[in-house]
């Protein structure tokens, strides 16, 4: 069974919401040390935890950290962004440079620490979105879709070495992230405490919340059930 007792704990995208929780709690299941890693990494003034730079986007970066943290033995992949980009149109600028953070980031990150991984039969952890399974976030989802996707090839790949791949989905959580939101939020360390319990009951997709659970067990409805919307749209005339 995935377990974070004595774990050496490696969290991408350390200084935000959802990071600092991961940082923090940690120790609370028994990780032993965290490297909290960040595009500019902080002081945390505890001596369990090691700052250490990394630019998911960078594959120097990614390379340099995964040679300093050899001794890692879980993977939270968990920076993010979301930059208001779109799919639709003919300027894919921002789309793609979200993939970049979102999708080709965390994935450098996975096989980069996959050696170590193996080697301590650990854990990888992707933090996805209910938005994975709803294109409402836009190039956003996409790329939430896509990770997931890549999640579930990992864990096939990873398994028979013993290293155990999780994906949390959530909707808003209170972080900076969604600071101009304006719908109800979870609290980042409700969500990072059920993410840490279903890591150590051996879950596979962690579920922290019900819209995440209803949007799921809604895929398997018609898909105008997903998407309400569609149901009473009365098709445009041509040239309009
Ligand atoms: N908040 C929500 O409602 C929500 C819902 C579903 C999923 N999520 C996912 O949860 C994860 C954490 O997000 P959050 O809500 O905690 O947002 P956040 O507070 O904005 O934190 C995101 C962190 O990711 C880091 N990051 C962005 N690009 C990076 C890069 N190229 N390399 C390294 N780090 C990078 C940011 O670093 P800087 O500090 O350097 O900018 C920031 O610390 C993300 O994957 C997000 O998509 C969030």
């Amino acid at each position: 069974m995935p377990t974070l007792t004595n774990a050496v704990v490696l969290v991408t995208g350390a200084n935000g919401g959802l990071g600092t929780e991961f940082v923090r709690q940690a120790f609370q299941y028994g990780a032993t040390k965290v490297y909290a890693t960040a595009r500019n990494p902080r002081d945390w003034e505890d001596e369990r935890i090691v700052p250490l730079a990394l630019d998911v986007t960078d594959s120097a970066s990614v390379a340099h950290a995964a040679a300093v943290a050899s001794d890692v033995t879980v993977v939270i992949n968990n920076a993010g962004a979301a930059n208001g980009s779109s799919l639709v149109g003919t300027d894919l600028v921002g789309a793609r440079a979200l993939f970049e953070t979102n999708f080709w980031g965390p994935l450098m990150v996975a096989n980069a620490f996959a050696p170590a991984l193996k080697a301590h039969r650990g854990v990888l952890l992707n933090v996805h979105s209910v938005l994975s399974w709803l294109a409402l976030g836009d190039s956003y989802s996409a790329t939430k879709a896509a990770l997931w996707s890549a999640t579930n090839t990992q864990r096939l790949a990873l398994a028979p070495a013993g290293v155990h791949v999780a994906g949390l989905h959530l909707g808003y959580a209170d972080t900076p992230m969604t600071v101009g939101v304006d719908a109800p939020k979870l609290d980042p360390a409700d969500v990072v405490r059920d993410a840490y319990r279903g890591i150590e009951a051996g879950e596979y997709e962690i579920l922290a919340d019900d819209l995440s659970r209803q949007v799921k067990a809604g895929l398997a409805a018609p898909i105008t059930a997903l998407y309400p919307q569609l149901a009473d749209l009365q098709p445009v005339p041509a040239g309009e």
